[in-house]
């Protein structure tokens, strides 16, 4: 298994270019499944949670042709083969869940295993259940898996979220824009993602209305027709990217993502004292004070603080004067960095969903092991400004979501490498 070396507290100077947003393109992918015309992606990202996605589109009949190179992506689904989300792979990522509303809009059947992904509390899928439910599909859950059935076709119906779910309003979506009739649904997610989902389905013929607010109102098509989209930028990557030159010092340009689409990670990165130059699509993050400020962050949903940046800019508090404080109230077990961070010298005390950090002076580097996505890379930037070695094992966390980080981080000057 691979293992990451860092050997820290080099300065970081050069420029980065982000990657197409790995979760735009999970949601955008199942796509595919309601058209028999082919949908073109580009700047899709070369990720193992990418090719899990295109392992499941394929074992239900999409043809795929992927150009790494070109970073592009051309799904066909003539005819739908089989309509069963095996275990075997949707256990690998839960973004698997995506394919079952597109399957009963599509086929009128589905049988999708209840999924797995990174082990970062409960996540239920009820939501996507309850919001299929009032379109018309009967389900229940036999031997672990989500079967469906619809009797004719899928009928819009009003949906109202109890709370914000990204991927129960993505399903939702996307099983909608082929039912018959309008769907309104409240409470929607507002994440740039969703935007682009909708926008790629606007450009496939599909009819939705209020994109990116939380009324979301969507009239069905009888057919989806082909187009080529153009993916995103990856948010998350360009804010774990701005945190590097913040944590370990040094100054780094950042493109390739809308950068108002990371207004509220922004405004705490200015707070700690980071200074930041702003642009529309490309970002300078320059560390020119010595002693940063404590912040409180609380996560929530899109335009809110994204708990997909909460662990690395915590790794950031661990280097501050004074005590931050993080509320993670999206997902309850999402802290599972902290016991890392700890074993590297950090002072963080954990008390139910509230984290407290007092700033150290410095961390050491350790050998840690990476337990989730996100907070594996967060060890990687504690690594980048920790003295001597740190080797993190479990890398393959982070091939689920980072493409080529090595790379992006040793040409602007970090000593870093991958290692059996
Ligand atoms: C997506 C992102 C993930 C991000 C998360 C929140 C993808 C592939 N993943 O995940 O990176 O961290 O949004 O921004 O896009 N919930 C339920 N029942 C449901 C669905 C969700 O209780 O049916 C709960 C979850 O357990 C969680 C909260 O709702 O506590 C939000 O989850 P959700 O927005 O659905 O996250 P994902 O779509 O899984």
């Amino acid at each position: 298994m691979d293992k990451i070396s860092i050997k820290g507290q080099r300065q970081l100077s050069g420029e980065v270019k982000i990657s197409g947003a790995k979760n735009a393109c999970l949601t955008l992918m199942p796509l595919s499944i309601l058209s028999p015309e082919t949908l073109e992606l580009t700047n899709v990202p070369n990720l193992s949670d990418i090719t899990t996605m295109q392992t499941l589109l394929r074992s239900l009949g999409t043809s795929i042709k992927y150009n790494p190179e070109k970073s592009s992506l051309k799904l066909t689904t003539k005819n739908i083969t089989n309509c069963t989300a095996d275990y075997e792979i949707v256990r690998k990522m839960r973004a698997s869940i995506l394919v079952l509303g597109p399957l009963l809009a599509r086929m009128g059947k589905a049988s999708v295993s209840l999924p797995g992904g990174c082990a970062i509390g409960a996540r239920p899928v009820d939501l996507h259940l309850f919001g299929l439910e009032k379109l018309g599909a009967k389900l229940k859950l036999k031997d672990g898996y989500i079967i469906g059935n619809v009797r004719g076709r899928l009928k819009g119906a009003k949906i109202k979220f109890p709370f914000v779910s990204v991927g129960a309003t993505e399903n939702i979506i996307m099983a909608a824009s082929l039912a018959k009739g309008t769907t309104v649904i409240k409470n929607a997610a507002r994440e740039p993602e969703v935007i682009d989902l909708c926008n790629c389905i606007i450009s496939m013929g599909g009819n939705i209305d209020g994109v990116g607010t939380s009324t979301i109102i969507i009239d069905g098509v009888d057919h989806l027709k082909h187009t080529s989209h153009n993916v995103l930028g990856d948010r998350i990557e360009m804010g774990t990217f701005m945190l590097a030159p913040a944590i370990a010092g040094g100054k780094i340009k950042i493109r390739g993502c809308n950068t108002d689409y990371l207004n509220s990670f922004i405004e705490k990165l200015v707070e700690t004292g980071v200074d930041i130059k702003k642009n529309k699509n490309e970002i300078i993050v320059e560390k020119n004070i010595d002693v940063l400020n404590p912040i409180n962050v609380i996560t929530a949903p899109y335009p809110g603080f994204p708990t997909d940046l909460q662990a690395q800019l915590m790794t950031l508090t661990c280097f501050s004067k004074g005590i931050s404080k993080f509320e993670e109230k999206i997902f309850e077990n999402r802290f599972m960095h902290v016991p890392e961070l700890i074993r590297m010298g950090a002072n963080i005390e954990v008390q139910g969903g509230t984290a407290k950090v007092t700033g150290v002076n410095k961390l050491k580097g350790a050998p840690v092991m990476a337990t989730d996505l996100r907070a594996s890379v967060s060890l990687i930037l504690a690594g980048l400004a920790s003295s001597g070695e740190t080797v993190i094992s479990r890398v393959y966390h982070l091939d689920r979501g980072y493409e080529n980080i090595e790379k992006k981080l040793s040409n602007c000057g970090a000593n870093i490498r991958r290692f059996k």
